[in-house]
């Protein structure tokens, strides 16, 4: 499974680079906000930090607008994804993008139709949002496994991103799927290596190696 960081915070970005275990980076409006930065500027070094996919959202509502903003954000670098959002317009985007060739990451997908939907218009990846379903008393993994079935089922080559996650059972959960990504937040990044026995093993060997002769 790709682990994709759901920050737009470049010194995150490099630490989990030198964790050598990332492979992209996802943001959305919110992430970009947070960092109180240009905008252009912020994508332009996000996308030199990391060379793997970098999703970026376009916020336009009609599909004119919202393909003038992908085309200006793919001109940033390569590597950038652009995240377009489920409804009828965002499906004309994803099929005109896709014509020319830009990735796309369709997001707050909250029902297998809208997956599927996404992926006949041409989606390079899904965004399925596990925890704010999870936030509403449902099942946000139980949606991700209806995607996961109706892919397979077809032959479907759209990538599904487990985004929202909060917890590191998401992450867990996301993989026994077989989930192509996992996008999470930094905190969730550190708690996954988080053990009690780790943590208390490594505490005894220390202190039996203090009593090594040298
Ligand atoms: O990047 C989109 C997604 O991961 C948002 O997560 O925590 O705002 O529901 P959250």
């Amino acid at each position: 499974m790709k682990i994709f960081l759901d920050t737009a915070n470049i010194a995150e970005i490099k630490k989990g680079l030198a964790y050598g275990i990332i492979d992209g980076v996802t943001t959305n409006p919110s992430l970009i906000a947070k960092e109180q930065q240009e905008f252009i500027p912020l994508i332009k070094e996000i996308t030199a930090t990391i060379p793997g996919p970098v999703s970026v959202e376009v916020t336009a509502s009609q599909p004119e607008e919202m393909i003038a903003q992908a085309e200006r954000y793919a001109a940033i670098a390569a590597n950038v994804v652009i995240k377009v959002p489920i409804n009828l317009e965002g499906l004309q985007v994803v099929k005109v993008l896709a014509g020319r060739g830009v990735k796309t990451n369709v997001t707050l997908i909250f029902s297998p139709s809208q997956a599927l939907l996404a992926a006949k218009a041409g989606a390079t990846y899904v965004s399925p949002f596990v925890g704010r379903i999870d936030d509403i008393s449902g099942d946000g993994m139980a949606l991700v496994e209806d995607i996961a079935l109706i892919y397979d089922n077809y032959d479907i080559a759209t990538e599904i991103i487990v985004a929202s996650v909060r917890h590191p059972l998401h992450f867990v959960q996301a993989a026994r799927i077989g989930a192509d990504v996992a996008t999470i937040p930094f905190a969730t990044l550190a708690q996954l290596l988080n053990h009690p026995l780790t943590a208390s093993g490594m505490e005894r060997f220390l202190k039996d190696w203090h009593k090594v002769k040298s």
